[in-house]
């Protein structure tokens, strides 16, 4: 927990100030039955109004004085609280940002938004406590029971008996609550995992006509979701009823000895009184303490679950760079022994022993059947992996020897499973280059082939996309992606499946665009349809993780057997057709 430390460091200031508000406010809390009893013992004894006069003052400045440092010790607790929190958010947030798919892989999505959000704000919780509370409980306790004490200490006796008799009462509560907090979070866990799985895929549910089983699924959740915290409720709510049981019952044994000892003259009425108020005190104290301790208890298991995620190491980083100020400037790929798996301690290799070399500006299309890992192979260019064993190297460096933003600024790449985001076409496009003017940005959109049926559309370069580009179709889609690569002027750029939804003429034009404005970028294309790929200049034929073929489409089409394969089954069907 050491870590949050520097978290609270910036705050400091309201950290400080706060609790000693509050120490205003348990001052005045501990003298104001001192003043009744003064009242009574002397004013209302004596009859004597201008004693009684006074000492109602002297409440009154109090109960101001109290008022003022209950506010001040309020506003500064929620301000250090959620300051503490923001910045805890704000580094989870900027660590997320940090990590390799793989890290991403490890933590559900849904995970990591009950995290960022609700975890955070049990933790935020239990800091606005405890700067409230901190110095307040145990200074009413202190105060109270010296109080109690200095009036009549044989009466204090009594707290000898309650006291451990609620602390043992708090300490069963909370061992038994700590775990079922941490149950909940988990179940919390799930039930964001399926609010954020159906909302991002509503169309697929729907076309499935899902909706039913999806409910079925998030009720389920909701349900646990629901029966833990209960289960862990119900051990606060035991809280409060135990506290005031034992609370009464020390009451009733105070007016009852107290009141024996009033009778026989050896204590006055108005210590009695104040005797009460401090036994309450005291007790309340004890309640308003475990209470701090049974939120800590929820915010550390909410804190843990953060700490995870912070703490969690980065396996793709380019700390160890030796070369962040280089840039890829020519474009050459060269692959050496390499092979990789997803999974480590899983030995099905998804890569085996891959060797290839691709010339800068060469135009390189890979092909093979689905799960071959034509995929896999191309993200270990732009890092967006690493390989187990073997080198990748661009422009015959390691790739691990650029700077990840060097290397990724280097290497455009559309991704199979490609998005856009809210927002319009334009906004969308300039992702690849912020400063990019409006020529620019229609220049990638015309050799995308994209730019005729953005013109099309009535608001033209305005029009909005919605989360993902639902709004526009598959091929449309794709296209917008491929605009939005080129933009970057990449030196390399890496079409994973990109064109599958384009029609073959649209496509063939963008091989055409591609030839007189790319010129100089390596090109890598990943393609089902051999169509795609016969005009370049090398084609990698992938099967189960190797390379079983390299060459140009004539000489494969003589020498390879699993590209005759692919070859003649997609003629067979062309002929068909
Ligand atoms: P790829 O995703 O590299 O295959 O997965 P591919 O050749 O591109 O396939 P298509 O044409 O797009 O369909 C290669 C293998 O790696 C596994 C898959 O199960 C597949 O067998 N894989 C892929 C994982 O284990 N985890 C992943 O995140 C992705
Ligand atoms: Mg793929």
């Amino acid at each position: 927990m050491k870590q949050y430390l520097k978290y609270v460091r910036p705050y400091l200031f309201s950290f400080i100030v706060g609790p000693c508000l509050m120490i205003v406010e348990v001052i005045g809390e501990v003298l104001m039955p001192y003043f009744m009893s003064l009242i009574i013992n002397r004013g209302v004894a004596n009859h004597d109004v201008p004693y009684i006069t006074l000492m109602g003052g002297a409440m009154i400045v109090t109960a101001l004085l109290m008022m003022a440092g209950g506010i001040g010790g309020a506003y500064f607790g929620a301000k250090g609280a959620i300051s503490f929190a923001a910045d805890v958010r704000r580094d989870v947030f900027l660590k997320i940002q940090k990590f390799s798919f793989a890290n991403i892989d490890k933590f559900s999505t849904g995970s990591l938004v009950t995290r960022l959000t609700n975890d955070i704000t049990q933790m935020q919780n239990l800091v606005n406590m405890a700067l409230r509370m901190m110095l307040r409980a145990p200074g009413m306790l202190i105060g109270a029971v010296i109080m109690a004490v200095m009036m009549n200490a044989q009466l204090a006796m009594v707290l000898l008996v309650v006291i451990p008799l609620l602390v043992i009462a708090i300490i069963s509560i909370v061992r038994i609550a700590f775990p079922r907090f941490d149950t909940m979070q988990k179940k919390l866990d799930r039930v964001n995992s399926g609010i954020q799985e159906a909302l991002t895929n509503v169309r697929v549910i729907k076309s499935f006509v899902r909706g039913e089983h999806e409910e079925k699924k998030f009720a389920d959740a909701n349900d646990d979701l629901k029966e833990s915290s209960i289960n862990a409720m119900k051990i606060m709510i035991l809280l409060m009823p135990i506290s005031t049981l034992i609370m009464n019952m020390t009451v009733l044994a105070v007016v009852w000895f107290g009141g024996n000892q009033v009778i026989a003259g050896t204590m006055p009425v108005g210590d009695l009184t104040a005797f009460v108020s401090y036994v309450t005190q005291i007790l309340m104290s004890l309640m308003m303490l475990s209470m701090v301790i049974l939120q800590s208890s929820r915010a550390m298991a909410s804190a843990k679950r953060v700490q995870e995620v912070l703490n969690e190491e980065v396996d793709l980083t380019d700390d160890n760079a030796g070369q962040k100020q280089l840039e890829v400037k020519r474009g050459k790929i060269e692959f050496k022994n390499v092979s990789f798996r997803y999974y480590k301690d899983n030995h099905e290799k998804v890569l085996d022993g891959i060797s290839f070399v691709i010339n800068p500006g060469e135009i390189v299309g890979i092909i093979g059947s689905t799960g071959c890992g034509k995929t896999s192979l191309v993200q270990m260019i732009p890092r967006l992996y690493d390989a187990d064993e073997g080198e990748v190297l661009v422009d015959d460096v390691n790739v691990k020897e650029y700077s990840l933003y060097n290397l990724r600024n280097g290497v455009g790449m559309v991704l199979q499973k490609n998005v856009l985001f809210l927002g319009t076409i334009e906004e969308n496009l300039a992702w690849g280059d912020e400063h990019a003017s409006e020529e620019t940005i229609a220049a990638a959109a015309r050799a995308a082939q994209a730019e005729d049926f953005i013109n099309s559309f009535t608001d033209g370069y305005d029009t909005e996309l919605g989360q993902g580009g639902v709004n526009v179709s598959g091929g449309q889609k794709q296209r917008l992606c491929i605009a939005r690569a080129l933009l970057k002027k990449p030196r390399i750029l890496i079409l994973d499946d990109s064109t599958s939804a384009v029609d073959t003429a649209t496509e063939s034009r963008i091989r055409e665009s591609f030839s007189t404005t790319l010129k100089d970028t390596t090109k890598v294309i990943i393609a089902q349809r051999i169509t795609s790929v016969m005009e370049a200049d090398k084609i990698l034929v992938m099967d189960e993780g190797r390379i079983v073929g390299e060459g140009k489409h004539d000489e494969l089409l003589k020498s390879c057997e699993a590209y005759q394969e692919i070859y003649y089954s997609q003629m067979d069907k062309e002929v068909e057709k």
